[in-house]
């Protein structure tokens, strides 16, 4: 369906396991089911050159990559993304549901990583400018269920194997987050049953649609 609104641009957050891939599902198809074209995609990637960036990040052999690195290819692969795929998108009335964007480069280079937030806010300015998700659903969780979720999955990718105490600080600065901009976030509880969640959701679906 074309519309002649601009769309809207959902972002999914959260640590490991909190469910954000298998919930982008479900909220694309209730969206389509209330009549809008929906664009699907996540970060790093998203197009094939952030993609090839994303498998730069996530492959474990990568060691030696230093964290100033790994910042900047994660605004590399979002300058891309955005110009090539959620701008364009947006500009034709689609929405897009996006897995991950720039609360987790504060959460996980930020948090984790520890590198100053000041750093990040440069980056973000010159590769979006003003511009935000119109909303963020954070899928919040417990660490260690998150872990043992995401552990059922297979290999562990360069971030998946990082030590407990890093992904206690990706929480705590989501959570961060989400208390300093209370309008565009939704914390979901992820600790519940899938059926729980989906249930979380359906009244965020409802009020974004009403407006
Ligand atoms: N609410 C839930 N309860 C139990 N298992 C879940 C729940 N949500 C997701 N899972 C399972 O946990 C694993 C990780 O979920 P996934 O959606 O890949 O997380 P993420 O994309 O946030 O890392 C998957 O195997 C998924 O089926
Ligand atoms: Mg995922």
């Amino acid at each position: 369906m074309h519309s002649s609104e601009p769309g809207r641009f959902i972002t999914l957050e959260g640590g490991e396991g909190a469910g954000k891939s298998t919930n982008m599902d479900y909220l694309a198809r209730r969206l389509q089911a209330g009549g809008l074209s929906v664009t699907v995609t996540r970060e790093p990637g998203g197009t094939p050159l952030a993609e090839q960036i994303r498998a730069l990040l996530l492959e474990p052999g990568n060691k030696s990559m230093h964290a100033d690195t790994e910042l900047l290819l994660m605004f590399a692969a979002r300058a891309q993304h955005l110009r090539e795929r959620v701008l364009p998108a947006l500009a034709r009335g689609d929405w897009v549901l996006c897995d991950r964007f720039t609360d987790a480069t504060y959460a996980y280079q930020g948090g984790g990583r520890q590198l100053d937030a000041q750093r990040i806010e440069q980056l973000e300015r010159w590769v979006q400018g003003a511009f935000q998700p119109h909303r963020t659903l954070l899928f919040d969780l417990p660490v260690e269920l998150g872990l043992k979720r995401a552990g059922q999955r297979g290999s562990l990718d360069r971030f998946e194997q990082e030590k407990t105490a890093f992904f206690q600080r990706v929480r705590s600065v989501y959570l961060q987050r989400a208390k300093a901009f209370p309008q565009r976030f939704r914390v979901i509880d992820a600790a519940q049953s899938l059926a729980a969640v989906q249930a979380q959701l359906d009244p965020l679906i409802e009020e974004m649609l009403a407006r």
